[in-house]
């Protein structure tokens, strides 16, 4: 792994599938806790306006458990900007939002909202919290993000991991290299996320001035499956004790 790159374990789809029943378990903050004494640099929750996994409450909790530092990622509005500044994540990354999509699609548009997000980077930037825009690997909204006072651009890797060919991979590829060395050059810190998993997460982790990845899905997915046979011979021994 190249020297000082971060893993940020995003626990999302722990509080998935508690929503998914109601119940009070998988608890997303015990998670945070396991990654974290896995060796995660980071936890990333993202409290999407209509709470379908990650709750407040579990931004109060982790606020006061987790350890290493707490990254909130939000859209950029009145509600979530009062949200961050009362519980203080170390990080707050603003993402775009859409209700009816079934996770984070595209980039935030820095120049297209430059108006609207101004004050939210000033507000949150004065509540002593680190700003990270997530952004497409596209050289205007780099250079916008610099430009509005950001300390980080977290480049979406979505389009590079759904790439279907090798030619179209490294283009890809190729434009988060050249997105990550303008943001360096802009004094910019690089991150990157959504999408990576097992198999394409060398490509990323590779890239030029890249010190940080935010992984949740392939991370919960492989979970799912690696602890499968321990927790049905949990239930068999829960059941020997009837
Ligand atoms: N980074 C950002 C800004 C995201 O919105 C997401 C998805 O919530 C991720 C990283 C993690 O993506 P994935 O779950 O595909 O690893």
């Amino acid at each position: 792994m190249p020297e000082g790159l971060q893993l940020g374990v995003n626990v999302d789809h722990v509080a998935t599938l508690r929503q998914a029943r109601g119940t009070i378990y998988p608890d997303p903050v015990l998670a945070a806790s396991l990654a974290e004494l896995a060796g995660a640099d980071q936890i990333t929750v993202h409290l999407r306006e209509d709470r379908r996994h990650i709750q407040d409450r579990d931004v109060t909790i982790l606020r006061q458990t987790v350890q290493v530092p707490l990254n909130l990622e939000m859209a950029a509005t009145a509600e979530m900007v009062r949200i961050a500044v009362r519980e203080k994540p170390d990080t707050v990354t603003l993402v775009p939002e859409k209700r009816e999509e079934r996770t984070t699609e595209g980039g935030l548009d820095v120049v297209g909202q430059e108006a609207a997000l101004r004050p939210v980077i000033a507000a949150l930037r004065d509540a002593g919290i680190i700003v990270s825009l997530f952004i497409d690997p596209d050289p205007a909204q780099v250079a916008k993000s610099a430009e509005l006072g950001a300390h980080t651009v977290e480049l979406h890797t979505g389009d590079y991991c759904e790439a279907t060919t090798a030619l179209l991979r490294a283009e890809r590829l190729e434009h988060l290299r050249a997105a990550a060395e303008q943001a360096h050059n802009l004094s910019l810190r690089v991150a990157a996320g959504h999408g990576l998993h097992y198999k394409n997460v060398q490509e990323v982790a590779q890239l030029p001035y890249m010190v940080e990845l935010n992984i949740g899905h392939a991370i919960m997915a492989r979970a799912v499956l690696v602890g499968l046979e321990r927790a049905v011979r949990e239930m068999i021994d829960a059941m020997r004790l009837a």
